[in-house]
């Protein structure tokens, strides 16, 4: 699986408040559409899915085109991560329910009620833990019963920090905005409690650097 996450130079992506501003570019955005359109499945944190207005779709016919020639199917999955059932049932992406089918993984820590809503809500929602979502089972569980070979994460900090954590993470993608946010409590792309020790940092090797106005892509490959 692989992540995709764009950032200000001060490393921050959103300001202190959270809330959702698109700071990326024109070409950002379709560099995150060109990579959905290489992924089985998109998938967003509980928090990211209530605060962004995006509908984790293809992105229209161009993309559609491109996913049905690459033998995908012409919409991808949406996977939503809530490991207590906490998703505001007015958010943007349940208006779109044409799109692709959407997953909500969860845990046990969603009660009987919580998940009566959530499955009037999405296509499935699937109990993968008990306090936290097993990364590991429920990639195995996509896999297998959804056919997600490919699964790509939009954030936010606090879901791939958890992923980074479960070594599940192939890839990072990471675009670097020219801009600064400053703000001690500005999120970041991976949040959570993070690592005490040197040896415990996650180690990337740099597998590409391209530059368009200002604005610098890099691909990123997980090692070990
Ligand atoms: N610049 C970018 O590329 C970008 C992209 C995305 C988001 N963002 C920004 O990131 C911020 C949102 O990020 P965030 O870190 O606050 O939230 P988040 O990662 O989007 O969502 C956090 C929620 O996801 C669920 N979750 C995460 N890890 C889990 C695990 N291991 N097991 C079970 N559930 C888990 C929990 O939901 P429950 O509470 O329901 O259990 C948790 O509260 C916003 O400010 C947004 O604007 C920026």
């Amino acid at each position: 699986m692989f992540i995709n996450v764009a950032m200000t130079a001060d490393g921050k992506i959103a300001p202190s408040d959270r809330r959702f501003i698109p700071f990326g570019s024109k070409r950002d955005r379709e560099h995150l559409l060109e990579l959905r359109a290489t992924a089985d499945a998109v998938m967003a944190g509980a928090r990211t899915v209530d605060m962004f207005p995006v509908n984790m779709g293809a992105g229209g016919a161009k993309y559609r085109r491109l996913r049905a020639r690459r033998g995908l199917a012409e919409e991808n999955l949406r996977v939503i991560v809530s490991g207590r059932g906490t998703i505001d049932p007015k958010a943007k992406i349940f208006q779109r329910r044409e799109l692709g089918p959407i997953i909500v993984l969860t845990t046990e820590r969603a009660g009987a009620r919580q998940l009566r809503r959530l499955s009037e809500l999405v296509d499935e929602a699937k109990i993968c833990g008990e306090d936290a979502v097993d990364f590991g089972a429920a990639l195995k569980w996509l896999r297998k019963e959804w056919g997600v070979k490919r699964l790509l994460c939009e954030g936010g900090g606090e879901l791939n920090a958890a992923l980074f954590a479960a070594g599940v993470v192939d890839e990072l993608h990471l675009t670097i905005n020219p801009r600064f946010f400053g703000g001690r409590d500005a999120p970041t792309l991976a949040d959570g409690a993070g690592v005490e020790h040197l040896a415990d940092a996650t180690r990337l090797k740099l597998k590409s650097v391209k530059e368009s106005d200002g604005e610098v892509f890099l691909v990123y490959q997980v090692k070990g």
